[in-house]
């Protein structure tokens, strides 16, 4: 599977970005996410597309008594084992997708900014349901389908290259984009809200808490940042498995 994490040049780009440099402090949704955790003290935390391991190293910190961080780029695997080591940490090169998903092992299952690299949000929330212990939680962040319904997932510019508005377009067909991610060509996938939604709850989970990512008010002063209050770019969820999955509604 093609992933551009493992391209030198992508990888190289991605290193500049501030959640790169910076870790947690400096991704923007985590002012918001951060509040979205449950208690992790003794949890057993699985990590899906952990990249650099930030939210590893935060469970670590919050008392997680084990945490798995998977992802499938080399490269990001081995930037995590330098930057967020903790003996309660391990790390494995692995396609989310592929990866076993043992039955009832893990108490808390968070997702960064991975699951729209995915096709099938379906499989994922099997998985994960399985995987999880009766009461677990699934937290994750993924691209908001109003940024990423149309191909490009770009702004329409005036002519002095100043962003007139986002356009959303071709929402009903989910699937794959080719979009441009810091100077190179990226494939993401696009999922419907119900998909997002409605998925979890057909696979058994309850869904706890939704946000869609805004700046905070100290974060106004970054250059551009005033355009995120435009349209959403990314949709977090906390979900957790219910004892018994209902089939109900579509
Ligand atoms: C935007 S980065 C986010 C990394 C990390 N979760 C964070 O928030 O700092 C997306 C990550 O997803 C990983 N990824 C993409 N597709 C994947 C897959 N099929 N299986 C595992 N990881 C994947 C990439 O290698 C990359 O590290």
């Amino acid at each position: 599977m093609k992933n551009e994490y493992d391209n030198e040049t992508f990888f190289n780009q991605y290193a500049q970005m501030s959640r790169s440099r910076e870790g947690l402090a400096g991704a923007g949704e985590w002012h918001q996410l951060k509040e979205m955790f449950p208690p992790l003290a003794g949890k057993k935390v699985l990590d899906l597309g952990c990249g650099y391991g930030w939210h590893c190293e935060y469970a670590a910190e919050q008392g997680a008594a084990q945490i798995l961080g998977i992802d499938l780029s080399e490269r990001m695997i081995a930037e995590a084992k330098k930057r967020n080591t903790n003996e309660r940490i391990t790390y494995r090169v692995s396609d989310l997708e592929n990866y076993e998903y043992p039955e009832e092992t893990w108490d808390c299952v968070i997702s960064n900014l991975a699951l729209h690299y995915i096709e099938s949000l379906n499989n994922v929330y099997r998985n994960v349901y399985r995987t999880l212990n009766p009461g677990g939680t699934f937290l994750f962040n993924i691209e908001h389908p109003v940024f990423t319904a149309r191909e490009g997932q770009d702004w329409i510019y005036d002519e002095k290259g100043n962003p007139m508005y986002w356009p959303v377009d071709e929402y009903f067909y989910p699937g794959r984009r080719h979009t441009r991610f810091l100077g190179c060509d990226v494939e993401k996938y696009h999922h419907t809200l119900t998909q997002i939604l409605n998925g979890l709850i057909r696979n058994g989970f309850e869904i706890e808490w939704v946000e869609e990512a805004r700046p905070s008010e100290d974060m106004m002063q970054i250059p551009d940042m005033k355009d995120e209050m435009r349209r959403p770019m990314m949709l977090m969820v906390r979900a957790k498995k219910k004892e018994e999955i209902c089939h109900a509604g579509r």
